[in-house]
This record gives structure tokens, sequence and C-alpha cells, in this order.
């Protein structure tokens, strides 16, 4: 599959280094499954296109085209693209059809109007700061047609890693996860290093993928001459101001597991807006 041709804006954001090591491990080692059918309930009332920002392999944006919605995907990596190009091309050409992949950044985009935009598995707080964050509402303000919803998940579990490392040198490697990859049936561990942060918003981390193959060569893919990969922590609180900055009003915010109102056990805060 191609990339379609279409003029993308310029921007000065590069892909996160532990996004192009990642991609090809993305789908069976970090991702998750179990909030498609939030998606679903989400979007119920969400008439076609959609958009969505940062749409990795396409873990999402997939199964949206297989319900029959007309979706676009921005993303920023072209590793990442690159996996959902090859799972896109498996699908059917119906399917295929509802599909446009772009390459671009969620922080600087104007591809026209949609009736629904969503930020799926936290994308938003791989935004490195708070400036980037607010230009993106603004982009998301601009692209809602009228009547128009956008839905952005947000993490709670960055805020007290962010606070608790305040380190001043790195952190050793620590083992994160050991699995074995469903198409190779290799062993992989991916270690993790947490980096120096600035600000308590900011947490930095840098991975390294082992795997062990079958014909006895291990391979290690790491990405420090890249630098740290930044997750920029936002609250609730601070979300739903930055959102108004941007002519967004919050309609709702959802604990991501029930849909009711969060607690402070949630793990994952879903927000809903509406243009001001
Ligand atoms: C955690 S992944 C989530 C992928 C997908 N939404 C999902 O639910 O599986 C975050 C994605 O956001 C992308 N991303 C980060 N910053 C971006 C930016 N400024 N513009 C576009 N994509 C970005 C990353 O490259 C990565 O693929």
């Amino acid at each position: 599959m191609k990339l379609k041709k279409i003029k993308t804006e310029k921007t000065n954001l590069t892909p996160q280094p532990w996004t192009e090591v990642i991609a090809r491990f993305y789908d069976w080692f970090d991702a998750y499954d179990g909030d498609f059918l939030m998606w679903q309930q989400l979007l119920r009332n969400t008439e076609s296109p959609l958009l969505e920002l940062g749409c990795g392999t396409g873990r999402i944006l997939i199964q949206l085209a297989r319900e029959g919605y007309h979706i676009t995907g921005l993303e920023m990596s072209k590793a990442m693209i690159t996996q959902a190009e090859h799972k896109i091309a498996q699908c059917n050409m119906s399917v295929r059809k509802r599909i446009r992949i772009l390459q671009g950044d969620m922080s600087c985009f104007d591809y026209g109007k949609f009736g629904g935009v969503i930020s799926a598995c936290n994308s938003f707080v791989q935004l490195p700061d708070r400036s980037k964050q607010l230009d993106t509402l603004c982009c998301i303000r601009k692209a809602l047609s009228p009547g128009g919803c956008a839905h952005i998940t947000i993490p709670r579990w960055t805020a007290p890693i962010g606070k608790q490392i305040n380190l001043q040198s790195p952190s050793p490697f620590f083992l994160f996860e050991d699995s074995k990859n469903p198409e190779t049936g290799w062993q992989t561990r991916m270690w993790c290093q947490y980096g120096p942060s600035s600000t308590v918003e900011v947490s930095r981390y840098r991975f390294k993928f082992e795997e062990f193959r079958s014909d006895g060569l291990n391979v290690t893919s790491y990405s420090p001459e890249n630098g740290w990969h930044v997750f920029c922590d936002i609250s609730m609180e601070d979300m739903i101001r930055l959102a108004k900055s941007a002519g967004l009003k919050t309609v709702d915010v959802f604990g991501d597991e029930d849909f009711r109102k969060p607690d402070e056990a949630e793990e994952t805060l879903v927000f809903r807006f509406q243009k001001d």
C-alpha cells in the first residue's frame, strides 16, 4: 500500500526513539485489545469520517474500518506506518478503501473536517511538552465538524513515576517484560531504563529488546543515540483547562473500564470534547 500523496504540514518534531524500536514488537508486546469495546461504545453516535491521531500499527483504526467507519490515521513514525500498511494490505478491499494513513505530526495538521477525532492508548502524552499538547488540541478543534466529538485517553501511571524517579543520572536497565514472539517463536525481553527528568511532568525512558533466536543468534535492538523517549504527563484538571484554552469544552471524563466518573485508582482517563 502506498502512502496517499497529500500535503503535510511542516513540523519540528521527530518520532520518539522508542517508537522506532518497538514498532515491530508493538502489537503483541506492548499493546492490548481490551479497549476496543470502549472505542466502539464511545463512537456509537459518531459519524464518519474519523481521524485517529498517533494511530501506530493501526490496532484500533483497522477494527474501526471493519465496523464500517471511514478513517484517516495520522502517524509520525515510519516504522509504525510500515507495520500498519502490512496489516491493512491483508484486509479485504472494502475495508482497505475506508482507510487512509498519513505521515505527519498531530500538533500541526489540517486535513479538513471529521465527524470524530480520537487519540487512543495514550498517544497524547507522547507530545513532549504542554505547548505541543495545546497545539494538538487547537488542531483538533479546527478538524471537528459541527456536532463532532473528540476522545482522548491519558494515562495516570506516568505522573507518579515522573515524581519518583527525579534522577541525576540514568537508572540501570531493569527487565520490564519477557514474552515469546507469537510469529517467530523467539523469546524476547524488553529492558527499561529511567532517565533524568527536568520537571515532575516529564518522565524519560529508554528501552531495549533482546531476542533469543532459534538459530542461536541473539540480537539486541536499542536506540540510545536517538535520546530518551519522553512522556509529558497531564492531570485531569490541567487537561480540562488546556482544552478550554484551545476552544474545546469537556463534555465528559470517564474511567476507561466502566464509563463511570473516574476515581483515584483509575489507570486511564478518557476525555470527550466538543467545540466550545
Ligand atoms: C502508544 S502508541 C499508540 C498507538 C495506537 N493509537 C494504539 O492505540 O495502539 C503512540 C503512537 O503515537 C505516535 N505519535 C507520538 N507523537 C506523535 C505526533 N506528534 N504525531 C503523530 N503521531 C505521534 C507514536 O509514533 C506512536 O505510534
